[in-house]
């Protein structure tokens, strides 16, 4: 077996083929960032106060009944998983984004790091209120739900590790926490009028970010309010990394 067999990348025969050394490829460039349309997942967790925080986020994927999440390190939703171990995520329609945008550029952190300062966030303590959404007691964790959300899965942690040390581009330090869902509650009106555990994914319009704008499967006319950062706040054309945190 040859290594182009293998598909192992640059070892084929061919790689000249399309090369354009005389010109400038004009589909290569640089963007800021790669928001290329991942679902808005509402993330719930507990407060030390035993209050509930909601961050909307974007970075998830699922594999099984496992979920992988991928978040500012510093957020507040990080340090309350790390502590309590459990959280909801509550994935909203797309005719939610109106609500869902109200929670664009806060935090639950009090006083907040000095990257959220400087994009000017707010700091919110009770975010369901903000947004709108209603808090229903959970079966298996201890966060509520979001019961305007068609979809809330319970879920536990089972891994949290950094994530992008080798990206000289991620400004922000990351992580990727690995849950795993304990439960799953689905609206009847999106699920399969035929098959019991199924959901009908012609009912089912999940909110989309594509890159500072909300989509869904219809058309949805709604900018994000993380467009009031200049998107090229988040390029890291610089080798700088932002550690530093607001003082308590
Ligand atoms: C639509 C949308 C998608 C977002 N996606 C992410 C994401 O994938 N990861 C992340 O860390 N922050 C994301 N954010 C920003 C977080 O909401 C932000 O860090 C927030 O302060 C987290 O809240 P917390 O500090 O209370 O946990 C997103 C914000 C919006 C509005």
């Amino acid at each position: 077996m040859t290594n182009t067999d293998r598909g192992v990348p640059g070892s084929s025969p061919h790689a000249d083929i399309g090369r354009r050394d005389e010109q400038p490829d004009e589909t290569r460039f640089e963007p800021a960032i790669h928001y290329w349309g991942t679902p808005v997942v509402l993330v719930s967790t507990q407060n030390p106060d035993g209050t509930a925080n909601l961050a909307p986020m974007s970075s998830g994927w699922w594999l099984g009944w496992s979920c992988m999440l991928g978040f500012d390190a510093t957020s507040r939703t990080v340090e309350n998983l790390r502590r309590t171990g459990e959280c909801v995520l509550n994935l909203p329609d797309a005719t939610l984004a109106p609500q869902v945008d109200r929670l664009a550029r806060t935090t639950g952190s009090d006083p907040m790091p000095a990257h959220k300062a400087a994009m000017g966030y707010e700091s919110v303590a009770d975010k369901f209120g903000r947004a709108g959404f209603t808090p229903v007691r959970s079966e298996t964790v201890a966060p509520p739900r979001a019961a305007e959300c068609p979809v809330q899965l319970e879920a536990a942690v089972t891994a949290i590790g950094d994530f992008g040390v080798r990206d000289h581009r991620l400004l922000i330090p990351a992580v990727a926490v690995e849950v795993t869902i304990r439960r799953v509650h689905a609206h009847p009106d999106i699920r399969s009028t035929r098959f019991h555990n199924r959901i009908d994914p012609g009912r089912w319009d999940p909110l989309l970010m594509s890159f500072l704008e909300y989509k869904g499967t219809r058309r949805v006319d709604q900018t994000s309010g993380l467009r009031q950062v200049d998107e090229e706040f988040y390029a890291g054309r610089s080798p700088r990394r932002i550690t530093q945190r607001a003082t308590r």
